[in-house]
């Protein structure tokens, strides 16, 4: 991959958790500049074969990033299908709102489940993709969240996953080159379902945030593209989050 910008056109872009929020909006950007892309969430498999059938070249594998042997059998079926994968964006995540004073409510079982989801898991579906992203020069996005990096978020162990997956990051930039990219965005409050009922947070924003709003899942997608089309970054983990991370 040489320093012009990176083509999109026939990329063959995996996106975990698209059927909705932020994943959706990844999947219909990338998707108008020509990539071709790989629908999957773990329930909503109506709407992801709708949305994959919207999309042209697109395809939807239902699963759950958490379910045993899931990883192998999804990037299998990918390169079965395309023969190749440039881009793994891993979206799909899970948290529990729990303020962060109340430590009896952050569980082991809490800890666990959202670890197996935002990390573990991810990990899995990186390491399945790897050869496939090394043979492409191709490159891997994480989401993270702007709660990795500063003390907020809806959970302690939400936010410590995204403080983990921010690392791994990081490492796997190193470990990975000079084949494959490895970056992250960091967003604060993005209006998606998950945010639907989180008013108080949304005003919060709008008070404070020096851009006097939250995001939209338009916001993440833009800078997720203008990300994978820089072909010299890797390593970085670049908030989205209005300027709400000078403030608090
Ligand atoms: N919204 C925010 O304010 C915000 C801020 C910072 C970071 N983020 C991050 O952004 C990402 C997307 O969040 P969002 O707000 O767009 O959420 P969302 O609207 O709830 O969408 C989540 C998507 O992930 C899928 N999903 C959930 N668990 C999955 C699993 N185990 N396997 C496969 N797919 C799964 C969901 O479909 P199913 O339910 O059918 O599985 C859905 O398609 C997450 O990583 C989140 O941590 C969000």
């Amino acid at each position: 991959m040489g320093t012009a910008q990176t083509p999109l056109h026939d990329a063959v872009i995996v996106i975990t958790g698209s059927t909705s929020g932020i994943g959706r909006a990844m999947a219909q950007e990338l998707s108008t500049l020509g990539a071709s892309i790989i629908v999957n969430s773990s329930n909503h498999h109506d709407e992801g074969q709708r949305l994959a059938s919207e999309l042209p070249h697109s395809l939807y594998v239902g699963g759950s990033i958490t379910e045993e042997g899931f990883a192998s059998h999804f990037i299998e079926e990918v390169i079965q299908h395309y023969g190749r994968l440039d881009v793994l964006i891993n979206n799909a995540a899970t948290t529990k709102v729990i303020p962060h004073r109340d430590l009896l409510q952050a569980d082991r079982a809490t800890w666990r489940t959202i670890f197996e989801t935002n990390v573990f898991a991810t990990f899995d579906l990186i390491t399945h993709a790897a050869p496939h992203l090394k043979e492409s020069k191709g490159q891997i996005l994480n989401v993270a969240s702007l709660a990795g990096i500063r003390p907020t978020g809806s959970s302690i162990p939400y936010a410590a996953s995204k403080a983990a997956l921010i690392h791994v990051t990081t490492l796997l930039a190193a470990a990975l080159a000079p084949e494959v990219r490895v970056n992250a965005v960091a967003p604060g409050l993005v209006d998606t379902p998950w945010t639907e009922d989180w008013d108080a947070v949304r005003a919060q924003y709008q008070r404070t945030a020096p851009l006097q709003r939250s995001a939209t899942p338009q916001d993440v997608s833009h800078l997720v593209t203008a990300l994978i089309q820089t072909p010299y970054l890797t390593g970085a983990i670049v908030p989205l989050d209005g300027g709400m991370g000078l403030v608090r």
